[in-house]
C-alpha cells in the first residue's frame, strides 16, 4: 500500500513515519511518497526520517502532484496554504480589528479556508486523475470546511480528522474512571462541528459517568478542559466542551491574552521554525526535531490557556495512549485499507443523524470505519437547543465560505464574515475582506 503525504515538509510528518513503521500500524504501508512545494523543507524532514531510530517504509520525494500521486492508495493531507507567514496575516488583521485572531476559528479561520479550499479542489482534481481509487485522509484545515467542500468532487472518498476530540474525550474518560474499549467509541457522546463540539454523556459498565465528573471539582482540575473552562461553569452547561470553545465562552479574555501577548501562535511558531528547520541535518536531525516539537507542544493552545496550574502531562499521557495526531490518521487508514471495522470521531456528511441539519452538512461525530469509507454513527441523544444552535450558525458561516469558493461569489465571502458569531457585524465583516484581500492577492482572483 502507498501512501502519499501532501505537505510532506510539515513539522509532524515524522510523527505519522513513526506511527506507521513501529507498532500496532507496521507494515500496513510499503512505501510512501512526500509531497511538499518547498524542496528545502523537504530536505529537512526526509534529514529526520533518515534519522530516525526504526526501519521504516522506504521513502520518494516529489514537488510534483503529477508525479507524486500515481499508484497512491492512501493520500493524506496536512498543508499550510500561505504558510506560517500566512497564519500569522490570518491572526493579525482580526486583532487589529479587535477579533479573535486564531488559526482556525473566527474570521482567521475563514481567511485560512479561502486558501486552503482552492488548493485542496486542485488537489482532489489531481487524485481523480491520477489516483482515483485512492482514499484521502485530511487535516488540512479548517478541516470540517475543507472536508465538506471536497465532498463535490470526492464524496465518501475524503475523511475529514482532527486531533482535538478524541484527545478530549480520553483525558475526560481517565478523569472519569471511565475507560475506553479499544476500537469502540460505545458510549461516548460526543457531538459538534470541527472544533465545535461537546462530550454530552460518557457510559461506562451500564452507567453515564459524565454528571459524576462535572460535579466533581477535584476530579475536573485533573484534566486540561476542566481547567479551561472551570467546575461552575461546566456543571450548569451539562457537558465538556472542545477546547476551540474556549474562543466563544471566554472570546474576552481570549483577545486580551491573544493581545496582550508579545507574539500571536503563528508568530511564535514562526519564529521557532526559523531557528529549527535549518538544524535539521546529519545524524543529530532527529534529536533536534524532537526537542522542537516538545517545545512546541508546551506552547498548543497556550495563547488562551489561563488555567493558572495548567500541566502538559495529562495531554502528552492521554496522548500516548492513541490519540494523538498520528494515532487518529493511522487509525483510520488502517481500517479503510485492510477493512478491519474501528470506531473513530471524523468530519462526515451529516445524512440524517442530526435531524435539524442539511443531509450534506458535515459534522464530527463518531462514526464507524471500513473498507467502505466513514459513516456516522447513531447520535444518543439530540444536541441541545445552544448546541444546535450554535452548530446551526457555525454551519451557515461554513456554507457560505464554500459556496465563496466554489461559485467565486465575493458576497457569501462577505456573509461568511459577517454571520459569524466572533465578528456578528457586516461592517466588520467588509473591513476584513477587505484587508485579507489586501495581504493574499490570489484571494481577489477568486471572484468572477
Ligand atoms: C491541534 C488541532 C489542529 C491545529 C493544531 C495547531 O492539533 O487539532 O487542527 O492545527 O492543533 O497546533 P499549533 O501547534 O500549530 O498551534
Ligand atoms: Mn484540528
Amino acid at each position: 500500500m502507498r501512501l502519499v503525504i501532501v505537505g510532506g515538509g510539515g513539522f509532524r510528518v515524522p510523527l505519522v513515519y513513526r506511527a506507521l513503521s513501529t507498532g500496532r500500524y507496521a507494515g500496513l504501508i510499503d512505501s510512501v511518497v512526500l509531497h511538499d512545494i518547498d524542496l528545502p523543507r523537504l530536505r529537512a524532514i526526509e534529514a529526520v526520517l533518515a534519522a530516525m531510530p526504526l526501519e521504516g517504509p522506504p521513502l520518494t520525494l516529489s514537488t510534483e502532484l503529477k508525479d507524486a500521486l500515481p499508484g497512491a492508495d492512501v493520500v493524506f493531507a496536512a498543508t499550510r496554504v500561505g504558510g506560517t507567514a500566512g497564519r500569522v496575516i490570518d491572526e493579525r488583521i482580526a486583532l487589529d480589528l479587535g477579533l479573535l485572531g486564531q488559526e482556525t476559528t473566527g474570521a482567521g479561520g475563514l481567511s485560512y479556508a479561502l486558501r486552503s479550499i482552492p488548493y485542496m479542489l486542485e488537489l482532489a482534481a489531481m487524485m481523480q486523475k491520477h489516483c482515483p481509487d485512492a482514499w484521502l485522509i485530511n487535516f488540512t484545515n479548517p478541516a470540517g470546511m475543507v472536508t465538506q467542500a471536497l465532498q463535490s468532487v470526492l464524496g465518501r472518498k475524503v475523511i475529514g480528522i482532527c486531533d482535538s476530540p478524541i484527545g478530549l474525550v480520553r483525558r475526560a474518560a481517565q478523569a472519569a474512571g471511565a475507560p475506553l474499549s479499544s476500537g469502540s467509541l460505545r458510549g461516548v457522546d460526543y457531538l459538534g462541528l470541527n472544533h465545535l463540539g461537546w462530550l454530552r454523556g460518557l457510559e461506562y459498565d451500564g452507567v453515564d459517568r459524565l454528571p459524576g465528573l462535572l460535579a466533581s471539582p477535584e476530579r475536573l482540575a485533573g484534566f486540561e478542559e476542566g481547567r479551561l473552562f472551570g467546575p461552575d461553569f461546566l456543571r450548569t452547561l451539562g457537558a465538556v466542551p472542545n477546547e476551540y470553545l474556549f474562543y466563544y465562552y471566554r472570546r474576552a479574555e481570549a483577545i486580551d491574552s491573544i493581545r496582550a501577548a508579545e507574539q500571536t501562535r503563528g508568530e511564535s511558531i514562526a519564529e521557532a521554525q526559523g531557528r529549527s528547520y535549518p538544524e535539521l541535518q546529519g545524524p543529530e536531525a532527529f534529536q533536534r526535531w524532537e526537542a522542537a516539537r516538545l517545545e512546541r507542544e508546551e506552547g498548543y493552545l497556550a495563547e488562551a490557556r489561563s488555567a493558572p496550574d495548567g500541566n502538559q502531562e495529562d495531554r502528552d499521557e492521554a496522548d500516548l495512549a492513541g490519540g494523538g495526531y498520528e494515532e487518529v490518521a493511522l487509525a483510520a487508514m488502517t481500517a479503510l485499507l485492510t477493512g478491519e471495522r474501528t470506531e473513530l470521531i471524523l468530519n462526515v456528511p451529516n445524512g440524517g443523524s442530526i435531524a435539524a441539519l442539511p443531509h450534506d452538512a458535515v459534522i464530527e461525530v463518531p462514526s464507524s470505519v471500513d473498507a467502505s469509507g466513514a459513516q456516522p454513527l447513531p447520535v444518543q441523544s439530540p444536541p441541545t437547543l445552544h448546541q444546535l444552535g450554535l452548530m446551526a450558525q457555525l454551519k451557515a458561516v461554513e456554507t457560505a465560505v464554500v459556496r465563496a469558493v466554489l461559485e467565486g461569489d465575493r458576497d457569501q465571502a462577505l456573509l461568511a464574515f459577517a454571520l459569524h458569531p466572533l465578528v456578528a457585524d457586516e461592517q466588520l465583516a467588509r473591513q476584513l475582506l477587505k484587508g485579507y484581500e489586501a495581504a493574499f492577492p490570489a484571494l481577489s482572483t477568486l471572484w468572477r
